[in-house]
């Protein structure tokens, strides 16, 4: 039995109940004459029409067995992005998801337009039966005007198995040995494995901000993190021999994102900046995809760029700092740090470590001059969440989470960001000189000069 024989049976019957209803309201409408009788009439319709119209839906969202004694032949996809046939669907990776109903939720990037219509495709083994359904197709709304987003594609489970693995398809018809197969991740239930996981989303262009990049993980582990994922476009050959080294330190992990074999990219954030396909190179899929990714693993994932570093100013360090934020907020999930610009064009002559003069990239211990606040500017945020508590997620905030939302003060912590001046022509008086920093200084140049000698001197 190849076609979908229950489904249609499921469909027609869907139907009939409908034809049914409008039978009956016609009966009970027709030769009465009152306008009150002709009110109730008109209600009652409307009422039995939306709710048979919103049977019908939800059978159409439930999976429908169409195929039986298969075998799960698909070719298995292990790469990080899987154009479907329309070229207008790119999947990242599936995960199970039952925090709300027994789904899998796929990350993807879709044209927000042109992709209306998906199914899943699950087959359920031992049994060879193959299950079809119907996705929802969610495209998050920060698509900041370019026509390609992320998006989650979610399909409720078959009730009686666990599907290992699903196809992604335009149709709930066709040859499910023809389609490319993933792996539903985050199935069993794990432990942590780490406190802190910092998520790097996109390192793009020939990066080569070598010196600014080991300062910066060298930070995040005195801070307690044990993982950072990098998506990684492009790096220079120098930044290749870093990652390979925090790769087999355990520290990194790699995903590569070959985003722009796919699509036209932007470095831009916003269309109107720079008309491509998708932009900053894929981040906000990147981002949620990392979210999903630790889920398990990580008690708290960290979303920051690499040029960007919470510093507590209370506590010495993450772990006494969150333990001590979710004291105070009980039942919160997401918690967000004010951004600060330390100007690489503001240096001191602390620091000046000469041996590292050598290596690409910024010193940030000789940056330590701060832009004030500017009025009418609000600092944007960056964020350290429980993956659990989050449904999806922007760059400066979460666009849905369970739980509650907190703004961290400026007295407990706040993100040093050394990168151009966003106030460039501020005199250095006008700065605030802010040393926070230089209370790691010591094993942060102990640490960063291990790895320099393993690596780049
Ligand atoms: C994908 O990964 C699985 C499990 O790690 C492996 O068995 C399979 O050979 C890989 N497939 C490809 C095409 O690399
Ligand atoms: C999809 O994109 C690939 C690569 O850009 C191209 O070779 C192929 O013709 C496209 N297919 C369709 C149906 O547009
Ligand atoms: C990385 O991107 C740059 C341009 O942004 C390009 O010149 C370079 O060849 C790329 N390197 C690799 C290894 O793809
Ligand atoms: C650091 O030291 C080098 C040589 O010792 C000098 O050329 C450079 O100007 C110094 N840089 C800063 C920012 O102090
Ligand atoms: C550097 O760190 C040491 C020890 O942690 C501290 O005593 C010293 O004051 C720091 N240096 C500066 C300039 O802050």
């Amino acid at each position: 039995m190849s076609i979908s024989l229950k489904m249609r049976q499921h469909k027609v019957q869907g139907q009939r109940n409908l034809h049914q209803h409008l039978d009956t309201i016609r009966m009970l409408c027709g030769g009465k004459k009152s306008y009150f009788a002709a009110a109730v009439c008109i209600i009652t319709l409307t009422s039995m029409v939306t709710l048979s119209y919103l049977r019908l839906q939800r059978l159409s969202h439930l999976p429908k067995i169409i195929q039986e004694g298969s075998r799960c032949r698909g070719k298995i996809t292990n790469s990080t992005i899987t154009a479907l046939k329309d070229n207008r669907t790119f999947i990242i990776a599936p995960y199970f998801d039952d925090r709300e109903s027994k789904t899998t939720r796929v990350i993807a990037i879709v044209h927000h337009e042109d992709v209306k219509e998906l199914y899943c495709w699950f087959c359920c083994q031992p049994n060879g039966k193959i299950y079809v359904s119907k996705a929802k197709i969610d495209v998050h709304s920060d698509r900041f005007g370019f026509p390609y987003g992320a998006a989650d594609i979610v399909c409720l489970e078959p009730e009686n198995c666990d599907p290992t693995h699903v196809s992604i398809h335009q149709s709930p018809h066709g040859n499910i040995d023809q389609l490319p197969r993933f792996e539903i991740k985050n199935r069993k239930a794990e432990t942590f494995s780490v406190d802190f996981t910092v998520c790097i989303s996109t390192m793009f262009g020939n990066y080569n901000n070598v010196l600014q990049f080991i300062q910066s993980i060298e930070m995040y582990k005195i801070l307690g993190v044990q993982k950072v994922v990098i998506y990684k476009n492009n790096c220079s050959q120098l930044m290749e021999k870093v990652l390979k080294f925090y790769m087999e330190e355990g520290t990194v992990e790699v995903i590569p994102w070959p985003i722009n074999s796919h699509l036209k990219v932007s470095s831009k954030w916003h269309f109107t900046m720079d008309a491509k396909d998708i932009g900053y190179y894929g981040q906000i899929t990147a981002l949620n995809d990392c979210i999903y990714r630790n889920m398990q693993r990580s008690k708290f994932v960290v979303l920051n760029d690499a040029d960007e570093i919470i510093l507590p100013l209370k506590h010495p360090d993450w772990i006494t700092m969150m333990s001590s934020l979710q004291e105070q907020n009980p039942g919160t999930g997401i918690f967000l740090f004010e951004n600060h610009i330390f100007p690489e064009t503001i240096s001191t002559h602390m620091f000046n470590i000469s041996s590292w003069n050598t290596v690409p990239g910024v010193n940030i211990l000789q940056h330590v001059h701060r832009e004030p606040d500017r009025k009418d500017v609000i600092n944007p945020r960056k964020m350290i969440i429980d993956p659990r508590k989050v449904i999806q997620t922007s760059v400066h905030s979460v666009l849905r989470a369970y739980g509650n939302i907190v703004n961290v003060p400026m007295d407990v912590a706040l993100i040093y960001h050394c990168r151009v001046p966003l106030q460039g022509n501020l005199p250095r008086e006008s700065l605030i000189r802010d040393t926070t920093l230089w209370r790691y200084n010591s094993s942060l140049i102990v640490n960063v000069n291990k790895v320099l000698h393993q690596t780049v001197l």
